[in-house]
């Protein structure tokens, strides 16, 4: 089957998903759950889900088994978009098109509704329809690449380095950790699954390490580049904030060229596998392009 068929397969297939795992907002309390709902739903590339299914799929394992995987990954992806577009942190009023939590709803909903998405996203894991050696590694991975090792330590490098212009090594190191950690771990969590041996795990690791930083390079390309229309989200904001950024850094160009020599290495890494990798590969190329 091509990979586009697969990707769209996948996407419908984690929609279902995590419309199923949020609390109903006939539950009390409604309005948290509501929020949580309007955070996680009807928006999102859900990249991250894909790097799952993708992931696994190369390793041979069942979608049912991903599923867990798949939608706890977004569920952390959406609490660190909620509590990022935060007064405190980037004082963002657009996401997705639509109005941030805490515009939509109010600022101690939308801190609320970050720390209920991550716990669902550890509950959902630990009790997925897998081995429970399987559940603790997932748990493990998602862990980590979450907290001040992964995403919560590259936010705090970012809001530190607000400001100022950081060098390159530490520029690249905020964005290994702030968007870098959960890509990867959304391999690694489908390649655990499909029970991939170790020396895979760590080609599709450097795989995974590229995509993550790429995918964040082209972020900080598409602030200065699109529109708030294209987007989703408001542009010109890294600029505005003078936040730490590839361009802020090394330009336009300099950004792009980047973002070729990270699409060299996704290519390199991927070099010997068939075409059960094609989906994988067409995250990379769509990481490289994306226009929103
Ligand atoms: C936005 O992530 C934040 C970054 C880590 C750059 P995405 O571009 O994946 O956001 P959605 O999920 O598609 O809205
Ligand atoms: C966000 O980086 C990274 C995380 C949410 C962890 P940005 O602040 O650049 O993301 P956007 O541009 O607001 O989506
Ligand atoms: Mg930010
Ligand atoms: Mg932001
Ligand atoms: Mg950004």
């Amino acid at each position: 089957m091509a990979a586009d068929t697969r990707l769209a397969q996948w996407r419908e297939r984690i929609e279902i998903r995590l419309a199923d795992c949020l609390p109903s907002p006939a539950r009390m309390p409604h309005r948290l759950h509501e929020a949580m709902r309007y955070a996680t739903l009807g928006g999102g590339k859900r990249m991250r889900a894909l790097l799952v299914y993708a992931a696994g799929d190369l390793f041979g394992a069942d979608p049912a088994l991903l599923d867990a995987p798949a939608a706890a990954v977004e569920l952390v992806h959406a609490y660190s978009l909620v509590h990022d577009d935060l007064p405190a942190m980037d004082d963002d009023a657009l996401r997705r098109g639509n109005p941030t939590v805490h515009v939509a709803f109010d600022e101690a909903t939308a801190i609320l509704v970050g720390d209920a998405l991550q716990t669902r996203a550890f509950e959902l894991l630990s009790e997925a329809p897998a081995p429970a050696a399987l559940r603790v590694a997932w748990l493990q991975a998602l862990a980590r690449a979450s907290g001040s090792a992964g995403m919560c330590g590259g936010q705090a490098i970012d809001i530190e380095a607000t400001g100022s212009v950081l060098p390159l090594a530490q520029l690249e190191q905020m964005h290994t950790l702030k968007t870098g950690a959960l890509i990867r771990a959304a391999v690694r969590l489908g390649a655990l699954a499909g029970d991939a041996p170790q020396a895979d795990l760590e080609r599709l690791d450097d795989f995974a390490g590229a995509l993550g930083l790429a995918f964040q390079v082209r972020d900080d390309i598409l602030d200065v580049e699109a529109s708030s229309a294209q987007l989703g989200k408001t542009a010109g904001k890294d600029a505005a904030q003078r936040k730490s950024t590839y361009p802020a850094l090394l330009g336009l160009d300099g950004a792009r060229a980047k973002l070729d020599e990270l699409a060299q290495t996704m290519r390199r890494a991927l070099q010997a596998d068939d075409e059960r990798a094609d989906p994988l590969r067409a995250l990379a190329e769509v990481t490289v392009q994306r226009s929103h």
